[in-house]
């Protein structure tokens, strides 16, 4: 039987989601909008390329929770995008009073789905969703970490004028301009990274240009497109997440995931490297740090948890 695959919100990554799971035939998808016509349009659309792209999977758009039940996946992109200027985090609000109604037609109709996250800002929005919905916290999951390494990872092969496949590398923490990227787990070609440096292949400068760079990519996007934000290579990551728990790869990804006192936090969603399979995230993979990134990790921690405290702020029940 088919597996069935709910993307709750329609918009630019609901929509590229659905085209990109149709292309994969990883399942039937129910595309959920309030604005029930983008859902149906988009659904209709995508399904009358089919004969051409040769997938044979249902595609239906809805604004009714029923036609969601019993999912295998859940993938969340309801809530509204960046404006230029703004930050992930000026987003809290709004998006906060929609994730709620998400969450309580989630658990409703698909309290079994592994669900992942997309809303921002990240990681208070998934840490939210688990909270209103009360589902288990290894079901529920957010993406940020692979968008981010893989932006990083796309701008060192620019840089280094070499394939994206010989580079490997982490973006953790939060999803904000705190995030870290994993410098001591930086590969290219099998070789670390800080080698690159010390041989001059690649200046520290030019690196620490690039971490930056990174840290602000979806802002670069943001200003480039006015009216709002990065939604392919965000939906191409998602992706990747639901097809590791539909076919259990057991992927190593990073993802916004609740921490149990790994890497020394607890009680807090924040990105880092998991196993993703059939029981959703099987396992949090601890890397061992450098002091530096250890330091930096941290610091982005403390920038997840004020922003949750902003949001308890705003919603006391999620104390
Ligand atoms: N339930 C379902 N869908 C909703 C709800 C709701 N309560 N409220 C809004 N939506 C829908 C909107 O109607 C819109 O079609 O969510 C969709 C969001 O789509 P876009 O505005 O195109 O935003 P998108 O670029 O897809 O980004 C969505 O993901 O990366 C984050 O920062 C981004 O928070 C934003 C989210």
């Amino acid at each position: 039987m088919k597996k069935k695959i709910t993307l709750i919100g329609a918009g630019q990554i609901g929509g590229t989601l659905a085209h990109l799971i149709a292309l994969k035939e990883l399942g039937n998808v129910v595309l959920f909008d309030v604005a029930a016509g983008i859902a149906k349009g988009k659904a209709l659309d995508i399904a009358q390329s089919s004969p051409v792209n040769k997938f044979n999977i249902d595609l239906i758009g809805t604004d009714n929770y029923e036609d969601t039940k019993n999912s295998d996946v859940i993938i969340v992109t309801a809530g509204v995008p960046r404006k230029p200027g703004m930050t992930r985090d000026d987003l809290l609000g709004i998006n906060l009073k929609i994730i709620k109604q998400v969450a309580e037609g989630i658990k409703k109709t698909s309290p079994d789905a592994f669900v992942i996250c997309i809303t921002n800002p990240l990681d208070v929005i998934v840490m939210a969703l688990q909270k209103y919905s009360g589902m288990p916290k290894n079901k529920i999951v957010g993406m940020a970490g692979i968008l981010d390494s893989s932006r990083f990872i796309y701008f060192l092969s620019q840089e280094l004028k070499l394939p994206v496949q010989k580079i490997k590398s982490f973006v953790l923490g939060g999803h904000g301009d705190s995030m870290v990227a994993m410098l001591g787990s930086t590969e290219v070609d099998g070789k670390k990274i800080k080698e690159l440096v010390k041989e001059g292949i690649i200046q520290k400068e030019k690196l620490e240009e690039i971490v930056e760079r990174t840290k602000k990519g979806g802002a670069e996007i943001v200003k480039f497109l006015e009216k709002g934000s990065a939604f392919y290579a965000p939906a191409a990551s998602g992706v990747e997440m639901a097809e590791s728990y539909l076919k259990d790869l057991k992927k190593q990804l990073p993802c916004a995931a609740y921490l149990t006192g790994e890497y020394g936090f607890k009680e807090i969603y924040a990105g880092v490297p998991v196993i993703i399979g059939k029981s959703g995230v099987e396992k949090i993979v601890e890397l061992d740090l450098t002091d530096e990134e250890n330091s930096n990790f941290s610091k982005s921690i403390d920038a997840v948890k004020q922003l949750f405290d902003a949001a308890k702020k705003i919603d006391p029940k999620l104390a």
